[in-house]
């Protein structure tokens, strides 16, 4: 039995149960279960920065997967484009290296690499070397080509992404037909703001239908993400209860215990708020508070995601923390401040966490503030979706003081651990009424056998397959930024303005007080991140 996380102090660690769960078969329906999924189209992959660190230790990992699943065609391959000094033997030694460090991490079904499907999948890679400005390159892949199905996945820098696909349409590669498709995926980051990815949007618009576009966060590729709606539409009992007749609010929590590691180039224009929010929390908020979509068919989700983002009110200044880690500790670990990082300026005004309320207008949601934070070096590694419903009535425990009653929680646990957790009260054993906050839990290890995943073998899959649902729409990206916008136009003078100055707090705890003091001025706290 684990200690509650939120329970009232007087009854932390007491009162907590856990539902004694019956075996997965008797419930699960196995003859009933869907067919196999079906072997993708024959494809060639065509992997811009395909020497690079993303598709060394994700999209291998993931395409092997996919081998091991038996989701691949015969007629798959990859040609790995970069203007590094490699070949194809080496990359493919080189991969071959990264894979069987991935399967000794147990990030695969087995515990060694399966020989077979490696040699399947090494043998479809080829390397071709080019800059990917140099029109030769893409005259080079268009006889690789050939006149086949092509996915050109941009794993480069963001800066590449026009230029890429100007020059792909250049060379006749993104002319669909009949009988063949091409399909581009963009990686993030997709913008450095509203005005930044609108012109993204035009740019790739004016080479490509948008039904070619494949904009990934992979957030979308985690199994509770997905979850999240399955949960909600699938199931009669959770939807008459969520809104905003029944719900006092949601808090939204992406924490992160590693710091900004290597990336602090990257990051010191970037910051939590750009990095996390338009995108990633985005996408969960959209996730949690959409309409019922007509179909699970991609625009369909993509509509009501649209319409609830179009919702959410532009932030403002009142409502936004920005904070920056300094000095601290994790788990023992003496850990350095942001300003100590390598290629991070001393005197570094970039936020490594961002705590915000958000209101959305619409008859769901009006009046339901969503408090939403993420930054690095916090005290866990939790993202986690907590749905705070209103208290009940207390006439009938009129000898329980108020505030031991135990608030309605219900848990959606995205990483790492991965169910749902309910908190309610219930009746403590004995002669009087008193009542205990008590807890119940889903495992999603409890239930199901976990495939191995990196989250985006469903996104090569199903990006394979022509299914677009849990890929970003433009109109989709840009809401997520409109958000966003009004924080960064404040916060153009480097963030030095009062309103919005920066906070600190020590690596290892929950944030900074003033994040604290955000919830509470609505009479709120957050659940704690510790445990
Ligand atoms: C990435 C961000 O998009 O998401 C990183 O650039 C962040 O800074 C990461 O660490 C978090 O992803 P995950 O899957 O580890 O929660």
């Amino acid at each position: 039995m684990s200690p509650p996380v939120d329970l009232h102090p007087g009854l932390q660690g007491k009162y907590s149960a856990r539902a004694d769960i019956e075996p997965a078969s008797d419930l699960i329906d196995t003859e009933e279960a869907d067919p196999a999924p079906r072997r993708s189209p024959p494809c060639t992959m065509v992997i811009f920065g395909g020497g690079g660190d993303l598709t060394r230790r994700l999209l291998i990992p993931a395409i092997y997967n996919l081998v091991g699943s038996q989701l691949l065609d015969e007629g798959f391959s990859i040609i790995a484009v970069d203007w590094s000094d490699l070949d194809t033997e080496t990359l493919r030694s080189q991969l071959g290296e990264t894979m069987r460090q991935f399967v000794a991490q147990r990030r695969s079904s087995a515990s060694e690499l399966h020989e077979a499907d490696w040699e399947w999948l090494s043998q479809r890679i080829s390397f071709l070397r080019g800059g990917f400005d140099d029109s030769q390159t893409y005259q080079t892949l268009s006889s690789l080509c050939g006149v086949g199905n092509c996915v050109f996945y941009l794993a480069v820098a963001a800066r590449f992404f026009a230029p890429i696909v100007g020059q792909l349409e250049a060379a006749g590669l993104t002319r669909e037909t009949e009988s063949r498709f091409r399909r581009v995926v963009v990686e993030k980051p997709f913008g450095s703001d509203l005005i930044s990815a609108r012109a993204l949007n035009a740019q790739l618009r004016n080479a490509l239908e948008e039904s070619q576009i494949y904009r990934i966060d992979h957030y979308l590729g985690k199994e509770t993400v997905q979850n999240i709606l399955a949960l909600r539409f699938s199931n009669g009992f959770f939807e008459p209860l969520w809104n905003r007749q029944n719900i006092d609010h949601v808090q939204i929590t992406a924490a992160e215990t590693v710091g900004v590691e290597k990336r602090g180039r990257f990051y010191e224009t970037t910051g939590a708020l750009r990095d996390m929010v338009p995108n990633h929390i985005m996408q969960l908020l959209a996730m949690v508070a959409m309409e019922a979509p007509i179909s699970f068919d991609a625009d369909a989700v993509r509509d009501e995601k649209s319409k609830v983002l179009a919702a959410v009110h532009p932030i403002t200044a009142n409502d936004i923390v920005r904070g920056q880690y300094t000095a601290g500790s994790i788990a023992g670990r003496a850990l350095a401040g942001y300003r100590d990082e390598p290629d991070v300026a001393p005197d570094s005004q970039a936020e490594s966490f961002i705590a915000m309320k958000l209101s959305i207008d619409n008859w769901r949601w009006a009046g339901v503030p969503f408090y939403v934070r993420t930054g690095k070096r916090l005290a866990l590694r939790k993202t986690e979706i907590a749905i705070h419903f209103k208290q009940a009535p207390y006439a009938l425990f009129r000898e329980t003081p108020v505030e031991k009653l135990t608030p309605n929680i219900m848990v959606l646990q995205i990483q790492p651990t991965e169910g749902v957790t309910m908190q309610f009260s219930a009746k403590m054993p004995g002669p009087t009424v008193k009542l205990g906050g008590v807890r119940m839990k889903f495992d999603y290890a409890d239930w199901f056998q976990e495939g191995p995943s990196t989250g985006y073998e469903t996104l090569i899959y199903d990006c394979l397959i022509g299914d677009a649902t849990l890929f970003q729409r433009a109109d989709n990206v840009e809401a997520g930024w409109k958000v966003v916008q009004p924080a960064i136009e404040a916060w153009k003078d480097g963030g030095r303005n009062a309103q919005s100055k920066l906070q600190f707090y020590a690596a290892g705890k929950a944030g900074p007080d003033a994040a604290d003091a955000l919830l509470a001025r609505d009479g709120r706290h957050w659940l704690r991140l510790n445990g």
